[in-house]
């Protein structure tokens, strides 16, 4: 371990938290001098960084990181190198992240101790970020799956809380599923814990295709039985323990806010802000997959009562079908003259998919247009480049041109060539996906 920061004790209000205790093993190690190394050579062009040469190998199950394979999670590297630079953590006692997905940065965050807070859309991501980051007493939670367990076995009335789910399961895996269901919403000590176990059993015995994110049919599971349901239950139950039990009691709070960080209220106080570091990557601008991809969860979570679940997408930033609100945006409401151009120029080969950026910059206008509001410190933002139309839109210089005009001065670029998003790595067209940039920015009058 490098020498700073060795013997800082930070204070988080209601605990003192030294380094000792809230650093969990593994991730003590700091990474000041490589930064100021960067900051040296940096001259305002995106400086290329490995961080997974410069993090070096993680294990595979480390905490409680992998308990649900959510499709565009964070490479955790990032955050990590990130939270342990001092340059970028001087001066702040909290993180926010406004798309907090599955809770990677927040889980970073508590692994560092700082406290954080975090936003997100999708019911089915906050629900696995709070189970990630929960305050970790597990006594209680092996018994009480193996009471729902057993009480679902008993159960005859079955809760079936969508249609969407009729053709992805057997009748008689629908019928267990909706038996522990009825048992988690008679009432349980973890309702979360409980419903992320169901909701991880029912990912495992769905009639789809484990490769593919979203749900594609398949032959998988076609005579699964409620056997299957019952024996899937308890080894999602015994993955669950053995990750929540490797998180220390020492970790600062991480608090999910279930809701649109477009709405300020999400966002940190302004006193709070004073000494936050926004730390996120953002969705892409056509960013269903990440409703479709837990679409089987949301029906069983009651998140899809009519059988669908566009109303969750439509409240996405970044979303393949437009609302008729969304169309009525025009290119004059994109703030910037360069990108309005680009949009343009996009417009005159398919005009829906420049509404769908169009709406996309809107909003992320918006989103950074709250942390100016509220007065955040400093932004770590990750972002890439999307292919669009046969051309290549550049995203993240984008939404740096919009953080900029907000006040922000850019003190840091890294290019990685190597993208951490499992759901989005693929190639399209032969063409690789490029980098992922991480750029910092400062509040103006700060520097
Ligand atoms: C790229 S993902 C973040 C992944 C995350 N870093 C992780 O490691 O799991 C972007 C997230 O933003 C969420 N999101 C989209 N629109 C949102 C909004 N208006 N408010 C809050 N979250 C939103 C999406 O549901 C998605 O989970």
């Amino acid at each position: 371990m490098s020498g700073a920061g060795q013997s800082r004790a930070r204070d988080f209000g209601h605990v003192d938290v030294s380094d000792s205790l809230s650093v969990a093993p593994g991730v003590s190690r700091h990474y000041s001098r490589e930064y100021a190394a960067l900051k040296q050579q940096f001259s305002g062009a995106p400086l290329d960084v490995s961080f997974r040469q410069l993090v070096g190998p993680l294990p595979a199950n480390e905490y409680t990181h992998s308990l649900y394979p959510y499709p565009a999670r964070l490479l955790r590297h990032i955050p990590r190198f990130l939270l342990s630079t001092d340059a970028v953590v001087e001066g702040i006692v909290t993180v926010f992240d406004p798309f907090v997905g599955s809770g990677t940065v927040l889980l970073e965050a508590q692994l560092r101790g700082f406290r954080s807070i975090g936003v997100e859309q999708n019911p089915v991501a906050a629900l696995v970020s709070r189970v990630k980051t929960r305050p970790s007493d597990v006594s209680g939670l092996a018994p009480m799956l193996a009471d729902v367990l057993k009480a679902a076995k008993r159960r005859r009335r079955v809760t079936y809380p969508s249609p969407l789910l009729d053709r992805w399961y057997t009748p008689a895996s629908r019928s267990a599923l909706g038996r522990l269901l009825t048992c988690i919403t008679d009432g349980v000590a973890d309702v979360d814990v409980a419903r992320l176990c169901l909701a991880l059993t029912a990912r495992r015995l769905s009639m789809t295709d484990p490769r593919i994110p979203v749900p594609v049919r398949s032959a998988r599971n076609a005579d699964a039985s409620a056997e299957d349901v019952w024996s899937a239950w308890q080894s999602e139950a015994r993955h669950l323990m053995a990750k929540l039990s490797t998180l220390s009691a020492q970790r600062p709070p991480a608090e999910v806010r279930e809701g649109d960080s477009r709405n300020l209220e999400m966002w940190p106080t302004e006193t709070e802000a004073a000494s936050t570091l926004l730390l996120t990557s953002p969705p892409y601008g056509a960013a269903q997959k990440y409703v479709r991809s837990t679409s089987l969860e949301a029906g069983w979570l009651g998140y899809a009562p009519e059988g669908r679940t566009a109303h969750l997408e439509h409240s996405n930033v970044g979303r393949e079908h437009l609302s008729p609100k969304d169309r009525t945006l025009e290119l004059g409401d994109v703030w910037d003259d360069g990108l309005r151009s680009v949009l343009g120029a996009v417009a005159t080969k398919d005009s829906r998919r420049a509404q769908i950026y169009v709406a996309y910059f809107a909003d992320m206008q918006r989103v950074f247009s709250n942390a100016r509001a509220s007065g955040v410190r400093r932004i770590a933002l990750i972002s890439g480049t999307n292919n669009v139309v046969g051309g290549v839109l550049h995203t993240n210089h984008h939404l740096a041109d919009i953080v900029t005009s907000l006040g922000y001065r850019r003190s840091m670029s890294m290019r990685d060539p190597i993208r951490g998003r499992t759901l989005l790595t693929t190639r399209r067209n032969g063409v690789p996906s490029p980098a992922e940039f991480i750029d910092i920015f400062e509040r103006t009058g700060d520097a």
